[in-house]
């Protein structure tokens, strides 16, 4: 049975790819990714804010003439040390492509153009064979208009894009008023790919300290909805490769992603929870589902049930907004 699929013009022997979290970010845990099935790995975001961060650090033990740059991390006592770092980023790159044979993926995150972009080349210099760009933002100024921060986005990706000879992917929210246009716009401007969706980590309000606390809460398949929703969209509408990422959790939720035109899968959640070797459950889903229907290759399933293949499109339109709120009877509470 063939799993292979393409994505960002890399041939990847399997669709499952563990997206950038703490597991990708562990060097003990890349054997076991790879052992387990993954087509390729994401490694974590290296933050706009830690390059930003050591180009201040720099700058300060330049104007102080103190020598050493771990000398001046001390003269910053109320700037929270980054936790890992452009230079210890650029070497987990090396590190991860010499252990591994499948694809290493590096993220860059941030959201404004500026000189950080040229981490883009470093990463791609250290050996990652694509760049994912992860645009996670909350646009907070009531001044700045859905046009301005689109655009802004898309200078980002030009940005990027100029910096690099691999192919880039950029990672995005789902909060865009029309997002098919969007994503259009990000692929005239160099997406080679689109990750879908980033997951908003909402804070939370402590009752008792009446503090603000950051609230991570690990996904469930529920919000593997959302990806659905739009990868079966914008599947046949742009031409870049689509990856869903949040709510991957089991075969099922990969099966259904890949049916909506997904070419990878991604999940960090589930590897959290259960560890590396779930990859071979949910594998192990894929292939038996797929043998039970006698299809040969992930190919021939994927997109299958994409707004474009199903018969009735509105299933993926407004119309099923009103068909789903008018389908709840009284015994769906029992
Ligand atoms: C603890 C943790 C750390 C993460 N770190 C990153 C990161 O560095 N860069 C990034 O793009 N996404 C990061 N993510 C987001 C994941 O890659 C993924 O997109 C998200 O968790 C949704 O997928 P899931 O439902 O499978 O968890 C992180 C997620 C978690 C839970």
């Amino acid at each position: 049975m063939d799993l292979r699929t393409n994505y960002l013009g890399l041939e990847l022997r399997s669709p499952l790819v563990p997206s950038a979290g703490p597991i990708t970010g562990n060097p003990a845990m890349w054997q076991r990714l790879q052992d387990a099935g993954a087509g390729a790995i994401v490694l974590p975001s290296l933050f706009e804010e830690e390059i930003e961060y050591e180009a201040f650090a720099v700058g300060f033990a330049e104007e102080h003439g103190v020598e050493a740059y771990g000398e001046a991390l001390s003269y910053l006592p109320t700037l929270d040390q980054p936790p890992v770092g452009p230079g210890r980023h650029l070497a987990l790159v090396e590190q991860a492509r010499e252990v591994l044979e499948i694809p290493v993926i590096a993220s860059l995150n941030g959201t404004s153009p500026g000189g950080w972009v040229r981490y883009a080349k470093h990463l791609a210099d250290a050996g990652a064979h694509a760049i994912e760009l992860n645009v996670y933002d909350v646009v907070v100024d009531p001044d700045l208009s859905a046009d301005d921060v689109e655009r802004r986005y898309v200078e980002l990706v030009e940005e990027v894009k100029a910096e690099i000879q691999v192919p880039l992917a950029v990672k995005l929210g789902p909060w865009f008023t029309a997002f098919g246009n969007f994503a259009r716009r990000l692929e005239a401007a160099g997406a080679d790919g689109l990750v879908l969706f980033n997951r908003l980590y909402q804070p939370d309000i402590d009752l008792d300290s009446l503090e603000v606390v950051p609230h991570l809460a690990l996904s469930t398949s529920v919000a593997a909805r959302l990806p659905l929703h739009w990868v079966a969209n914008l599947h046949g509408t742009v031409n870049c490769s689509l990856a869903a990422t949040s709510g991957v959790h089991d075969g099922a939720d990969a099966l259904k992603l890949l049916l909506a035109g997904a070419d990878v899968v991604m999940s960090t959640s589930a590897l959290l929870r259960h560890g590396p070797e779930h990859l071979v459950v949910i594998e192990r889903f894929i292939r038996q589902w797929m043998a039970d229907r006698d299809y040969d290759s992930v190919a021939e399933l994927r997109g299958s049930v994409s707004r474009g293949n199903v018969p009735d499109p509105q299933v993926y339109e407004r119309g099923n907004y009103y068909r789903v709120i008018h389908s709840w009877r009284p015994d769906h509470h029992r």
